[in-house]
């Protein structure tokens, strides 16, 4: 985390226009949001995906879950949802930044598993 933080300065707009550049580079929320984003996966998305993530209507969001998968494909299912799926697009509520931030959270496992 502060590794990342600390690169920020220097990634701006190569990673613009670039998903998956912006996934790997994007820019750390401000702590506010994050708390805001944190409350969103575990209120929100915990409605489907289960309020520890472990799975309901969703699949489980947990880091073993969610391992060996690119975070490209899972960043664009938060953002676009999966069409066909009850799994609703997010991008109006969240940027690309903040969908790449909440995914790198689901992988490591800092946002459901207490
Ligand atoms: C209305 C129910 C619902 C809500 C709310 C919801 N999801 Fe989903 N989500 C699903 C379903 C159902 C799937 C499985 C879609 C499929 O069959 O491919 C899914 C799939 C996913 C996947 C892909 C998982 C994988 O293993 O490939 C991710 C990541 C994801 N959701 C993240 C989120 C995040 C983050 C939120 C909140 C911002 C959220 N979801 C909110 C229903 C929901």
């Amino acid at each position: 985390m502060r590794a990342v933080a600390s690169r920020k300065g220097r990634l701006t707009a190569g990673a613009v226009g670039c998903l998956a550049a912006a996934a790997l580079l994007a820019a750390e929320p401000a702590d506010s949001r994050r708390a805001e984003l944190t409350h969103l996966v575990r209120q929100d998305c915990g409605s489907c995906h289960g309020m520890t993530l472990k799975g309901g209507l969703g699949p489980a969001l947990t880091r073993d879950a969610l391992r060996g998968k690119p975070a490209e494909s899972l960043i664009v299912t938060v953002l676009y949802g999966r069409p066909g799926t009850a799994m609703p697009p997010w991008r109006a509520f969240v940027s690309e930044a903040e969908a790449a931030w909440i995914v790198r959270q689901l992988q490591e496992g800092t946002l459901g598993e207490r």
